[in-house]
């Protein structure tokens, strides 16, 4: 059995009060008849109307409480009497009672002159001679009424007001009836069967408490998944409903040549600075590369070839061999393709890859030196532009997102080039959510591909879906060493348009 607890003394008061007249009137007065705080009071009116055992009303009033000053007075008396019963027979310099009376001092001297209650000497000012003998302080006795609850009139209030004596507080007290569920004692309903129970034999008498079906369970202990990875296998799983294989991307040392070169892109490119690449110091260049290909590539960047000019300047091998962090898995996509180029006969692939890359960015809110990119391709004879917008529509809406606009862009690897854009529904407003393209034949050719054959190919940050589908604005909240591990563990499940 539960130990009696003080609560429960003032529960069974209060339901013995009830029993008896039917009524409490104020909560407030009936707690200071029974000498414990209103707040315990109400904490047992909570509990018992929650079981309807008790039926409360709120009363809300405001009351006037003495200030701090006021409360002072009440305690010591007025500062005119104070004044006064400082002042001895042969009376008292003003110096003298201001060293006595502190702050009461100003006050008390304008108000005992009022009342008469002090004079001065003739010819001295500063002597203050006490006039009276006995008299009564009303204003401590008016500060004591109050203090007590008791009823003041009007004139008092409004005079205590101007003296800023008293301020108004408000005041919420219950008015309680018996409830429909009434009783004079609660019955404790017992949640469990205990060996004390067994031993006793009380067991037999208990009253258990209802299952509550409704209540949720006891959260379970379990690992979580970084939003990045949820994301990252429902996007994968959208290419594989499309019939994509995933390339391998487990090489975050690229040479430039297999980053830039093969794309196509010049060596001036300003890309290719360090202020956007980072290079590597050891081992900065390469060791291998393909010396066919290799001079297929430098001969189209020098003077052209399969119908293009190419760009006309001196192609250095020294710029193409400098080692880097891969700034795109583009550069995946075309060790791919060199792949594929040298297994004859030519068959139809469609690839996808999503991994880490690396950039050298300034810092902020929706951009880190490294993030991840998502990338599709699709190569095959006599593909197109319209092919290259269906596919993109059809792995868009599958990402929930089905609002598609596209709009010219420039990459020195495709041609033509569209930037993707996205209408989100929750900032009302157009986003832009990937980049894609047709990859130039000064590309394929060089690499063996065959005549006829295209490749249509997208790119996107796994990030930039993720924070929106997460709501997530700042970056740093998602990746790095400042992400918050309750944070992931909340984060409901994302389902994208699946
Ligand atoms: N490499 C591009 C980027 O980094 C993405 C892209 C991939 C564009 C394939 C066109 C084709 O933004």
């Amino acid at each position: 059995m539960a130990e009696k607890s003080p609560a429960a003394d003032v529960e069974a008061s209060l339901l013995a009060h009830l029993n008896s007249t039917g009524e409490v009137p104020d909560s407030r007065s009936f707690a200071s008849s029974l000498g414990v705080s209103h707040l315990e009071l109400e904490g047992v009116i909570k509990s018992l109307s929650a079981f309807r055992i008790v039926e409360s009303t709120d009363i809300i009033d405001e009351t006037w409480v003495l200030t701090d000053e006021a409360k002072g007075y009440a305690a010591k008396g007025s500062p005119e009497a104070q004044l006064v019963s400082a002042i001895p027979p042969e009376g008292a310099t003003k110096g003298a009672l201001k060293a006595k009376l502190g702050d009461a001092f100003d006050v008390g001297m304008k108000a005992a002159a009022r009342n008469k209650w002090i004079g001065f000497e003739k010819g001295n000012k500063d002597l203050v001679l006490r006039k009276v003998e006995n008299f009564k302080d009303e204003l401590q006795e008016q500060l004591k009424r109050l203090e007590n609850g008791e009823v003041i009139p009007d004139e008092v209030i409004n005079d205590l007001k101007r003296r800023k004596l008293i301020t108004k507080e408000k005041s919420i007290g219950h008015s309680l009836k018996k409830g429909p569920e009434f009783v004079v004692k609660r019955k404790t309903l017992a949640t469990d069967v205990t060996t004390e129970h067994l031993r006793s034999g009380d067991w037999k008498d208990l009253e258990f408490k209802d299952y509550n079906y409704a209540a949720q369970g006891q959260p379970i202990a379990k690992g979580y998944v970084q939003p990045l990875m949820e994301v990252r296998e429902a996007i994968e799983n959208i290419f594989f409903m499309m019939g994509f294989r995933e390339m391998p991307t487990n090489n975050f040392v690229e040479s430039s040549f297999w980053n830039f070169d093969a794309l196509f892109q010049p060596q001036q490119h300003p890309a290719r600075d360090s202020h956007d690449t980072f290079f590597l110091k050891a081992p900065m260049a390469t060791r291998q590369l393909p010396e066919d290909y290799l001079e297929k590539v430098k001969q189209v960047h020098q003077s052209g070839g399969y119908g293009s000019k190419g760009y006309g300047y001196d192609w250095k091998r020294d710029e193409a061999e400098k080692n880097l962090l891969r700034t795109h898995t583009t550069a995946v996509s075309t060790r791919m393709l060199y792949k594929l180029a040298q297994e004859k006969p030519f068959a139809p692939k469609r690839y996808y890859s999503i991994d880490r890359v690396f950039r050298n960015e300034a810092v902020d809110r929706t951009h880190l030196a490294e993030f991840h990119q998502i990338e599709g391709l699709i190569c095959d004879y006599g593909l197109t532009l319209g092919d290259l917008i269906g596919v993109l529509e059809d792995f868009f809406s599958s990402l929930g997102m089905s609002k598609l606009r596209f709009k010219p862009a420039y990459n020195p690897y495709t041609e033509p080039s569209m930037e993707i854009f996205s209408y989100h529904d929750g900032l009302k407003k157009w986003v832009e959510v990937g980049n894609s393209g047709m990859f130039r034949p000064e590309m394929l050719l060089p690499m063996g591909l065959p005549e006829g054959v295209n490749v249509i190919a997208w790119g996107l940050s796994l990030e930039r879906p993720t924070m929106i589908l997460y709501g997530i604005d700042n970056i740093r909240d998602l990746f790095g060493p400042k992400v918050d591990f309750n944070l992931i563990k909340s984060s409901t499940l994302c389902r994208l348009g699946l």
